[in-house]
């Protein structure tokens, strides 16, 4: 255990979210949590910190936008333009917030984690990086493109997660989806930062998935 601000842990905490999320996100909850841990140590990251932030991250998922909406502006979280267009993005800072209400986690990390995974965003702390990476690699995702990310994310974490972005922003451009501009400032943080220190590669599985459709089986659930 990681110490103060843990929260609900263990079978608890697995019990309470198993009850009360749909069974294919708590299988994708379970599936991006084990993602996370298995990943953590060469993130530098806690593997309990990343399996909870896994298991929580979409605990707002299947809310509905209006509630989304309602909590977010009781929460006092800030709703722009993107999130107006697409409150089902409200999900990751609502979720953080009702998983220090209601599960009573507070440590910062996982919070920020679960905050950040829905579009990313520059300067991501490593749980943060680790997450949204996990998420969208996560065994029981399927769709064109994701096996060369899952490949190198053996290699390289964040060459994964700059490509995981980069295909999401072509996934918003192709189907007329608004992208968030933290989505955009992410990648060109690591786009900047691989470059710089020569790790930067393109992904390559080309045009035919350069728009990938994300709709059947993995959805832009995020
Ligand atoms: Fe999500
Ligand atoms: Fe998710």
């Amino acid at each position: 255990m990681w110490g103060k601000g843990a929260g609900l842990v263990g079978v608890e905490l697995e019990r309470k979210l198993a009850s009360r999320l749909p069974t294919a996100r708590w299988e994708h909850s379970l599936g991006t949590a084990a993602t996370a841990r298995r990943l953590a140590p060469r993130a530098g990251v806690n593997e309990e910190k990343a399996w909870v932030a896994g298991l929580v991250h979409d605990l707002a998922r299947d809310m509905p936008e209006s509630e989304l909406l309602s909590l977010a502006a009781s929460f006092g979280i800030l709703v722009g333009n993107v999130e107006r267009q697409a409150p089902e993005l409200l999900h990751g800072p609502v979720g953080a917030e009702l998983a220090r209400r209601e599960f009573g986690i507070e440590d910062v990390e996982i919070l920020r984690a679960v905050a950040d995974h829905t579009v990313g965003g520059p300067a991501m702390a490593p749980l943060s990086l680790l997450l949204y990476l996990a998420d969208f690699i996560e065994p029981g995702r399927h769709f064109p493109g994701l096996e060369e990310v899952r490949a190198e994310a053996e290699r390289d974490l964040e060459l994964a997660a700059l490509w995981a972005m980069e295909k999401t922003l072509c996934y918003l451009f192709r189907w007329g989806l608004p992208a968030h501009p933290r989505t955009v400032e992410g990648r060109n943080w690591l786009l900047h930062r691989l470059q710089n220190e020569g790790r930067w590669r393109s992904w390559t599985d080309g045009p035919a998935v350069a728009c990938l459709d994300r709709r059947g089986g993995g959805g832009c659930s995020a």
